[in-house]
């Protein structure tokens, strides 16, 4: 019998009372991180933790709470430094961390011969100190032997390391969930970006690890790296904060062929076969070493169900596009025919941030995406509903994968446009449950309200015969909110980087048209005999770096213009402008138009002005269709700011422009 101890409740509960609701609470006895599950297999257990100075680290461990009767040993405890200084000579023994707060020391315990799908209580001791406290929150479960059909669950987060109330009430209506089902989680899954913005030790420390803690002490996380733990970890070589954070398989010591190398791996539970991936930073092409790996994996897998997993989505249009992006299209063209002929049934992703679920699909490869031909079974794959998508017992090519992009775990959602394979787009934080058991598979995702939004499941039961739809049903076509006029201001990136800075200096025109039409728009216009000044322009409101004093009673138009360098337009998710401003304005990039508020026409033919007070904040407006008009290299951003009329008592014109880190 399952148990969900009362403990574990009521830490959550303490957790949840803390300050914003978000905090946990420090930690105390000198520990500073964990201590949290790593690497399960039937017969062992990583228990990983850090502290301030060195101690002598033991795990005790036992099946009944008040009796911890088994001990770590001390050959099975590797010894782990944090310094900056390459100096300092380690004593025997000792590892050095990639990046940790100076003089931290890590502690990857491994406990060994233990019994498989197994529960045990566990605590750490500085010799014969207990540092963690008597609490059945410190437990875990081993895996059940490969091949023990056992019925398990999973919670799968994606693109969640913001550190903000959001990422917390994710996590909180998801263990609502699962307590009020009285069903704990086998396991984490997370599908990278856990750590934003740039994978820095920091990062993880408040992002990921003081925000999962009453999970992450007893729920193995089995992860995948995103781009943003890629900004200091590196799959090439497996270092990193990332690498520092995880203790991963090599060796195939939890199934699976040995990758050698903890980048990208494989794992059973069970009687499921997971595979996880590097869709960031390593060769994705089918000769490569990765993709070599994944098919002996798949040749060798013997199991009744496949699922994989990695960061970059082969199918979306949420707040990336793969049918533009490199990884997310290699993914897609080199990787997904791999993962279908070796009958993958679930494919789990983020880093667009957008819940996607797909319909029954196979063969999908080509770019642009297209459903026709592409799709099994069109239904919803709901049991209640269209009921679930069927597919025959065991693994075997090219019957039927689900794809789902979970990336809304907490940061900004967007969405660009329609993916054509998806039955479910919703643009709401939340994230997915997975339950197996026997032969059927069925995927929830439970938005941060706690509010069921999407069921499906699969079942394998009795063969069938599957093919490929020649006019599957379609999603909705979606339009982004925008029009001429219109604000269209939306919510900024979560994190970004300014192209062009708050405050830059501007080449600017007032008080007379620039010559040539629409040409003072494109990039080769010469405005040298431009005036230059820092934004924002304008006058009255005590708002204005460069102070328009002519401008009131003669003119109504300020036309600016600015470059910025992109090193690879391709790898750019999304662009916009930060601005505030009175009244209207339109944008315009390398010649083409891509943002408009308050007005009709431009230049000196403007008209139909709308009046629009600068509030003192920036507003965020994504540049429209910037994938067709951004470039590597040099480009401009041209301006035009309007006034309602002439005489009106105040004008501004304060723009900086960000790409999405
Ligand atoms: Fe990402």
């Amino acid at each position: 019998m399952r148990i969900w101890p009362l403990s574990a409740c009521i830490l959550l509960y303490c957790f949840l009372q803390n300050g914003h609701g978000y905090e946990r609470t420090p930690h105390t006895n000198g520990i500073l991180r964990g201590p949290y599950l790593q690497f399960a297999t039937p017969y062992s257990m990583y228990v990983v933790w850090r502290t301030d100075e060195r101690i002598d680290p033991k795990v005790r461990f036992g099946t009944e709470l008040e009796k911890l009767d088994r001990q770590s040993t001390a050959e099975a405890i590797t010894t782990r430094y944090g310094t900056t200084n390459k100096h300092v000579s380690l004593p025997a023994g000792v590892v050095r961390l990639h990046s940790a707060p100076e003089g931290c020391y890590q502690y990857d315990a491994q406990l060994t011969n233990l019994a498989p799908d197994t529960l045990y209580y566990y605590a750490v001791f500085n010799g014969e100190r207990r540092l963690t406290d008597c609490s059945s929150s410190y437990f875990f479960r081993t895996q059940p032997l490969p091949g023990t059909p056992k019925p398990m669950r999973i919670w799968v987060v994606g693109d969640s390391g913001t550190g903000r109330p959001t990422q917390f009430n994710v996590q909180s209506s998801m263990m609502d969930w699962i307590k009020a089902e009285n069903h704990p989680l086998d396991f984490y899954i997370h599908v990278g970006d856990m750590a934003y913005s740039r994978g820095r030790d920091v990062e993880f420390q408040s992002r990921f690890f003081d925000m999962y803690d009453a999970t992450l002490r007893n729920t193995v996380c089995w992860p995948a790296m995103g781009n943003h733990e890629g900004a200091t970890s590196k799959g090439t070589n497996g270092v990193g904060p990332y690498y520092d954070a995880y203790v991963l398989p090599t060796r195939g010591e939890a199934g699976g062929v040995p990758s050698g190398t903890e980048a990208y791996y494989a794992f059973d539970y069970g009687r499921t076969h997971f595979i996880c991936l590097d869709s960031h930073d390593l060769d994705r092409k089918p000769t490569g070493t990765m993709a070599t790996w994944l098919k002996a994996d798949l040749e060798q897998a013997s199991a009744d169900w496949l699922v994989a997993y990695f960061h970059h989505p082969p199918y979306t249009k949420g707040s990336h596009d793969s049918d533009r992006e490199k990884q997310l299209i290699e993914m897609r063209r080199y990787i997904m025919p791999i993962l279908e002929a070796g009958g993958v049934d679930l494919v789990l992703t983020g880093h667009s941030h957008i819940y996607e679920r797909s319909m029954l699909m196979d063969g999908a490869y080509d770019t642009p995406t297209v459903s026709e031909n592409a799709i099994l079974d069109d239904g919803d794959g709901d049991p209640k509903g269209d009921g679930p998508y069927r597919k025959p017992p065991g693994i075997h090519a090219n019957q039927g994968t689900v794809q789902i992009v979970a990336g809304h775990g907490g940061t900004t959602l967007r969405r660009k446009a329609t993916m054509p394979v998806m039955k479910k787009i919703i643009v709401e934080h939340g994230s997915v449950l997975i339950d197996i058991e026997g032969d059927q598979l069925t995927g929830r995702m439970v938005n941060k309200f706690g509010e069921l939004r999407d069921t499906f499941s699969i079942v394998k039961r009795t063969n069938v015969e599957l093919a490929r739809l020649v006019a599957p049903w379609q999603p909705e076509p979606w339009k982004a909110e925008a029009g001429d006029g219109k604000d269209a201001s939306a919510e900024p990136p979560e994190d970004y980087i300014e192209v062009i800075p708050k405050h830059a200096e501007w080449r600017y025109l007032a008080g007379k048209n620039p010559k040539g039409g629409a040409e003072w728009t494109k990039k080769d216009y010469d405005d040298s005999d431009w005036e230059v000044g820092e934004a924002g322009f304008g006058y009255a409101d005590n708002d204005d770096r460069t102070v328009l004093s002519d401008m009131q009673g003669k003119y109504s138009v300020v036309y600016i213009r600015h470059d910025f360098e992109i090193e690879q337009a391709d790898y750019v998710a999304d662009i916009g402008l930060m601005i505030n401003f009175d009244d209207a304005f339109v944008a315009y990039l390398n010649g083409k138009e891509v943002a408009r508020v308050g007005v009709k026409g431009s230049g000196k033919d403007a008209k139909e002005i709308k009046q629009h007070d600068a509030t003192g904040r920036y507003a965020y407006y994504p540049l429209k269709d910037f994938e067709k008009y951004l470039k590597d290299g040099t480009n401009v951003l041209a301006i035009e700011g309007h006034n309602a009329s002439p005489n009106s008592h105040d004008f501004t014109l304060d723009p900086f422009l960000v790409v999405e880190d």
